[in-house]
């Protein structure tokens, strides 16, 4: 089969890597992509929200099978146009990728189906959702844009003052565009975070390993939040019990609630959750694979990942094996320092050989924002490198981690240090 994945970071290359290992796949194209994903894959130019090119240049090359690993070429009917083109997509439709375009059709959908989640109102007007605020009078307020935001679109306000500039720069200055022309306002919630990735076929859903990203871009999750700095799987929080939990819950009634809204969600639905002291609570959906959660759930992936991807295109998810091995992996992003604000491009990459560490074993460098200049590798992004180790336990897969991250290096690398101390102390407890 000749596959194509669209999209150009660490995750796209994680998916890049777990197709590669499937005796159906004989050849991967990638497109954007980026230098490092060229070592791995044909990568072709083409923007990752340009649909009309991506569908002519799909036909054009006659391929088999396309992975939309992206949000916004999902939420822009990347899938849809594909399939009246005949070529089958792993991703949602239009109208089921609204579970995480609009926050105000994911809250709406939990409130009607009742599914777990902060309390909220929807407004399409900063005077009155400012007024709300001060009616409720409880602090901290968190104020979420209606539609993608590259993860910047929630913010959490500590008093009235702070709400109202939110307000201003969601709704009046258009801060995150179009996406900022409604807001979620809704309770604060306090508990541990897990990220659970599920495959879903319509009607069957199948999680995969549970796992804990790092968002905030400093030691101690201080600094501003990021696309994320760091990954770990499995999550110590996410228990047997809790899993039992979130899919009699959350997980099964989403699925359902999305057929009986007449779109069926088909692909890999994200539950980003909170154990709060009351229970599981969904704290946003993604319609897509986490990055950098991928970088640490598919190098733990048994099962071949086309066949599975396959099976949520053709609902037969049922019959197909799902397994996951034991034992855990750690991501550690290697990010530009500067990053999530501005910082500079094209530093030297060192230490690499065909955009892998040599003699590391179990480990595997994933590109995020790389190109190659003149044969040298270079930075070309924010989130550079996500250096992922697995072993069979989780100190040993962030000794490894580390000890590889050690081995690359270049100008102004910002890398956390911390990524897995707070699972640590979890499981020390
Ligand atoms: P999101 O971009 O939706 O993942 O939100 C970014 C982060 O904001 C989440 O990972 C949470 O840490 C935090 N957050 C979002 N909603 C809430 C909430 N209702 N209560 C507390 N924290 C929240
Ligand atoms: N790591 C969070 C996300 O992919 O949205």
């Amino acid at each position: 089969m000749k596959i194509l994945v669209v999209g150009g970071g660490g995750r796209e290359h994680a998916i890049i890597r777990a197709l590669k290992k499937s005796p159906a796949c004989s050849e991967i194209w990638c497109a954007p992509g980026n230098g490092g994903i060229g070592y791995d894959a044909h990568c072709q130019p083409i923007a990752a929200t340009d649909v009309p090119a991506m569908v002519a240049f799909a036909k054009e090359q006659a391929f088999d099978y396309v992975v939309v690993a992206q949000d916004d070429p999902l939420a822009l009917g990347m899938v849809d146009e594909l399939a009246k083109a005949g070529i089958p997509a792993f991703g949602p439709d239009k109208a089921a990728a609204r579970i995480e375009a609009s926050k105000v059709f994911a809250k709406n959908l939990m409130k009607k189906y009742g599914i777990p989640t902060a309390r909220y109102e929807t407004f399409d007007d900063a005077d009155a959702a400012l007024a709300y605020i001060k009616a409720q009078g409880k602090y901290p307020a968190v104020i979420k844009a209606d539609g993608l935001a590259l993860g910047k679109g929630v913010l959490i306000c500590q008093n009235e003052a702070e709400a109202a500039d939110a307000l201003k720069e969601i709704m009046l200055d258009k801060k995150f565009g179009a996406s900022g022309s409604r807001v979620v306002v809704e309770e604060f919630l306090t508990g541990p975070e897990v990220s659970v990735l599920a495959f879903c076929d319509g009607t069957t859903v199948k999680p995969m390993v549970s796992s804990m990203d790092h968002k905030r871009a400093l030691d101690g999750d201080a600094g501003l939040n990021t696309g994320g700095m760091g990954t770990v799987a499995p999550n110590p929080c996410y228990t047997p019990a809790v899993a039992e939990r979130c899919m009699t819950e959350i997980f099964l009634p989403t699925v359902a609630a999305m057929r009986a809204e007449g779109c069926p969600f088909k692909g890999c639905l994200y539950f980003g959750l909170m154990l709060t002291p009351d229970g599981p609570r969904v704290i946003e959906y993604n319609c897509r694979f986490g990055d950098p959660e991928t970088q640490v759930v598919l190098p733990l992936l048994e099962s071949d990942l086309l066949t599975v991807m396959q099976a949520t295109t053709n609902g037969t998810l049922d019959k197909t094996e799902v397994k996951f091995r034991d034992g855990a992996a750690a991501c550690v992003i290697l990010a530009s320092g500067g990053y999530p604000l501005a910082y500079e491009k094209g530093k030297p990459i060192t230490g690499l050989a065909g955009g892998q560490l040599p003699g590391a074993a179990d480990v595997t460098v994933y590109h995020a924002g790389t190109a190659v200049r003149d044969g040298q590798l270079v930075t070309n992004g924010g989130r550079v490198l996500g250096v992922t180790a697995t072993a069979p336990t989780l100190p040993e897969a962030l000794r490894k981690a580390y000890a590889a991250a050690d081995g690359i290096h270049f100008d102004k690398l910002h890398r956390r240090s911390d990524i897995g101390a707070r699972a640590l102390s979890i499981l020390n407890k």
